[in-house]
């Protein structure tokens, strides 16, 4: 492969001048003018300052409560008995309660309000810590201990997967409860089955021996961030989905070998947290093993059937979540969408691992406000971009392919013809190996994107680039002015300043508003620049922004992954609150040891803030650092979604 445009761009790069943000401060653009009715009113709210304390904590005048936890019957059956889970380890009766209780380390948080005026939560479900939910000791000398995990420990962290729809009520108080029993509530786990749309449907790559048609898949798996649609959908996002594949690509034999196991090379399959799940030891009633990668009794394809962004109906509890494969194949963070000048729909994708991609997708058709059933097939047409940052501040959407359907439902591909081979003569490969693609385009490696939000008051979108320490180390591409720091530890806020305002541009011009930080350290590698600027030591630290939900104001609410690390802050994870105009950052939330925050969301009429605390406890040994939520004599910790609201009732920003 040759040389990357990243890597060329970096050696002209001053890196004195970027590291002191200076670079910044005359590089700085106006942001669009919001008429008056955005935030140009300071944030309401007394800062706090991240800490280690065992509880969650707010600014004062904010109260919160627990809405639903790991084990939270959906049905009106027993909760699952996670102390005895804990304890002695999962029956196959637990497996089958997990498939109607709340699921592990929530993530996304979607709120909706139903046509009957019901509210609904629809919660990701990314992944599963086995050494806090499971007996210990699960981990010996930092691998799981032999014989472990046992084949029910793994069933249960499959049905612990996916997402769980749920219906929620606010009481006369301010907090949330959810509602037992409501014909809204559904889980969807990492075996419920889901039809394959798009392009790479019934592709040979995409085809398996219990589906030799390449049609549907069962399960979901590492649903990270998501977004909502305008027509009442979730976009839900598989993102380290390598995780879950075992075997050795050695041993992938037959047609098609070389091509499979290069591409699982590009994706990191099989992925070295295989063995924690160990599903790829679980076999079905055809005595195979479908996380296998192996040609000998497993299936060298089925990777291939993960890593989509899959659209969810949360209104029909009987729908099909559908892989829409016309969004491309990577480790996909989040999918967020905004309505074109001309009413075509574009989702932001990051894909999240270092030195990987920024990706937009622009349907064919057009949103039809009218008529939320019209919409439904939207994500199965149109354009698939990747961005390229420039060093003047410019910015290019690179087309990598576009996918159109006749009336008997088969696909025109055309990819871009600067694409080599086999992209152009097998041009589904431009989904399947959507990063292979982008690699041949010039494309900019970014510093782990991970949610894009478009901001309907800036109008422009947000990207967070969360960290990546490998920035500028040996034998890894340098900086560049879109990804300045090497070493870049703490992560930073990008913005897209699309043409004309329009979200469905192919050029645009770019700022870094925010360089995360702490403002109080002597190294300006790792200080809080803000708008080109140095924060003031009143300003709270931040680091590795992950998540982001936008207000009523234009305020940019941000959710972090990442500050306990010894390299960062050494505090709990928090919420965030930048005010763009004012440039203003606060701290909003605080979590608890070991968690991160996910799934920043408001309810319908912004007195609500819901966030998902996730992993609390969370540590590299067989012991979990806290015990949150706490109550019922826990033996664990659980992941949980919590609501916060003001003690005053007004919008939680006035
Ligand atoms: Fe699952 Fe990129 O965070
Ligand atoms: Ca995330
Ligand atoms: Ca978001
Ligand atoms: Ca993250």
């Amino acid at each position: 492969m040759g040389e990357y445009f990243g890597d060329v761009l970096s050696r002209a790069m001053s890196r004195r001048d970027v590291l002191r943000g200076a670079f910044y401060g005359t590089a700085v653009l106006a942001v669009g003018s919001c008429g008056g009715s955005c935030a140009e009113e300071p944030l309401s709210f007394r800062t706090i300052y991240p800490n280690n304390e065992d509880r969650i904590t707010l600014p004062e005048g904010y109260q919160h409560n627990v809405v639903i936890r790991w084990g939270d019957p959906l049905d009106n059956g027993p909760a699952l008995d996670w102390n005895r889970i804990r304890q002695s380890g999962p029956t196959a009766q637990d497996v089958d309660r997990q498939k109607s209780c709340f699921g592990y380390n929530c993530d996304f948080v979607g709120y909706f309000q139903t046509p009957d005026n019901k509210h609904l939560l629809v919660v990701n479900h990314e992944y599963c810590n086995p050494e806090i939910m499971f007996p210990i000791p699960f981990l010996t000398n930092n691998a799981p201990t032999p014989g472990r995990p046992t084949q029910e420990e793994s069933q249960l962290m499959l049905e612990a997967h996916g997402l769980s729809v749920v219906e929620i009520r606010r009481k006369t108080d301010g907090s949330w409860e959810y509602v037992k029993g409501s014909s809204y509530n559904r889980r969807i786990t990492g075996s419920t089955k889901c039809e394959i749309t798009g392009p790479a449907r019934e592709h040979r790559l995409m085809k398996t021996y219990y589906d030799p048609n390449g049609e549907s898949v069962f399960g979901t798996l590492n649903n990270c961030a998501a977004g909502k649609t305008p027509w009442g959908t979730v976009l839900t996002c598989e993102e380290n989905f390598h995780s879950y594949f075992g075997g050795n690509r050695a041993n992938i034999t037959g047609d098609d070998a070389q091509l499979i196991s290069s591409i699982h090379q590009r994706y990191g399959v099989p992925g070295s947290f295989a063995p924690y799940y160990g599903f790829m030891n679980l076999t079905d009633q055809q005595n195979r093993r479908r996380f296998l990668i192996e040609s000998v009794n497993g299936e060298p394809k089925e990777a291939f059937r993960f890593g989509w962004v899959v659209e969810i109906d949360p209104m029909n509890p009987q729908s099909t979540p559908k892989k829409r494969t016309a969004l491309g194949r990577f480790k996909h963070e989040a999918a967020t969408y905004a309505i074109a000048n001309d009413g075509r729909v574009v989702i932001y994708m990051g894909d999240d691992e270092r030195f990987e991609y920024v990706y937009k997708f622009i349907t064919k058709g057009r949103y039809n406000p009218a008529d939320s059933s019209a919409n439904m097939d939207l994500l199965d047409e149109g354009e698939l971009y990747v961005a390229k940052f420039n060093d003047d501040l410019t910015g290019q959407w690179i087309l990598i392919a576009k996918c159109e359907r006749n009336a008997q439902g088969q696909y025109t591909i055309t990819p871009n013809p600067n694409l080599p081979e086999p992209f152009r003569s097998d041009p589904v490969l431009c989904y399947i190996n959507t990063r292979g693609a982008a690699d041949s385009l010039g494309a900019t490696k970014m510093d782990r994107p991970e949610d894009i939000e478009w901001n309907p008051v800036t109008k422009s979108a947000w990207v967070a680039l969360t960290n990546n320490e490998r920035r500028g180390a040996s034998n890894q591409p340098g900086t560049d002015r879109a990804n300045p720091r090497a070493n870049n530890v703490m992560g930073h806020i990008l913005e897209i300043m699309e043409n004309g305002g329009d979200p469905a541009a192919t050029s645009f011009r770019w700022q870094i508003p925010v360089l995360c930080g702490d403002p109080n350290v002597a190294d300006q590698n790792n200080k809080l620049v803000i708008y080109g600027q140095n924060a003031s030591s009143q300003v709270p630290a931040i680091s590795a922004p992950d998540n982001f939900v936008i207000d009523r104001l234009g305020n940019i609410w941000i959710a972090t992954d990442g500050n306990p690390s010894s390299s960062r802050l050494r505090k709990n994870d928090g919420v965030y609150v930048l005010n763009p105009f004012r440039r203003e950052l606060k701290m909003f939330l605080s979590g608890v040891p070991g968690c991160e925050i996910c799934g920043p969301e408001f309810s319908n009429d912004w007195k609500t803030f819901f966030c998902a605390i996730q992993h609390p406890g969370e540590t590299d040994t067989n012991e979990p650092n806290s015990r949150w939520p706490y109550g019922d004599n826990a033996s664990t910790p659980r992941p949980s979604v919590i609501a916060v609201w003001r003690t005053d009732g007004r919008e939680i920003f006035a």
